[in-house]
């Protein structure tokens, strides 16, 4: 069962940084989730909201800034947003990426994106699994490059969200974990998909979901799992 560190490891360092991302890495993660955006200079930057107000000393929207007046912004008074390539950068090949796509915007240049690391810096497509809740942007992946694996988002359909990762021939599906039985765990795998659920925190709920033999869980406390 995989152990994936959400947003890096959110429950010890502020989501989506440098150090949460290592934080993660030193707490044996197998992957991290992280959040992307489109800069309006086409980088890809890794950060949550739409906006930077909640996390940044900032206010707007996230893609109206350029990556060099992104980096002007303070998380926490002294962290920075990292774009995503420092973040493979810095991971270098230590676990997988889920790079969650928060806009249909981003797909392409995220793509590209992995493309580069593929071709010219020995990573995987196994390195990388690109999930989303915005549907239409994973069936760009799908047609633009069939090798990128996807992870199929949802929080409320279980259903629905089955019958279209099957559609697009998805690697995995992450519900919400409420969303989760024995029962409906199984029959997603027997249709050939990794069943990794987001965002599993609580010890009790930790226990519940392993008993149900899912392919790995999302959490903030990756030493918990
Ligand atoms: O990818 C799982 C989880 O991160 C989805 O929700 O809002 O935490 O990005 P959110
Ligand atoms: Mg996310």
């Amino acid at each position: 069962m995989l152990k994936i560190g959400h947003r890096g490891a959110k429950g010890y360092e502020i989501e989506n940084t440098v150090i949460s991302f290592q934080k993660a890495v030193d707490m044996h993660v197998d992957g991290i989730e992280l959040d992307v955006h489109l800069s309006s200079d086409n980088e890809v930057v890794v950060f949550h909201d739409d906006t930077v107000d909640r996390l940044t000393d900032g206010k707007g929207l996230i893609n109206a800034f350029t990556v060099p007046e992104l980096k002007r912004l303070l998380i926490n008074r002294k962290e920075k947003i990292p774009t995503l390539r420092e973040v493979l950068e810095l991971i270098n090949r230590k676990c997988f990426i889920n790079i969650e796509l928060k806009s249909y915007g981003v797909t392409e240049t995220v793509i590209n994106l992995i493309e580069e690391f593929v071709k010219n810096k020995n990573w995987k497509y196994d390195d990388f699994l690109v999930s989303s809740f915005d549907w239409n942007a994973l069936q760009q992946v799908a047609f633009l490059n069939d090798k990128i694996p996807i992870g199929v988002l949802t929080e409320t359909n279980l259903e629905l969200a089955l019958a279209f990762a099957k559609f697009i021939q998805a690697k995995s599906l992450h519900p919400h974990f409420h969303l989760l039985t024995k029962e409906n765990t199984a029959q997603i795998q027997s249709k050939g998909l990794h069943v990794f659920p987001w965002t599993v925190n609580e010890k009790k709920d930790i226990e519940k979901i392993k008993s149900y033999n899912v392919n790995g869980i999302i959490t903030d406390f990756p030493d918990r799992v």
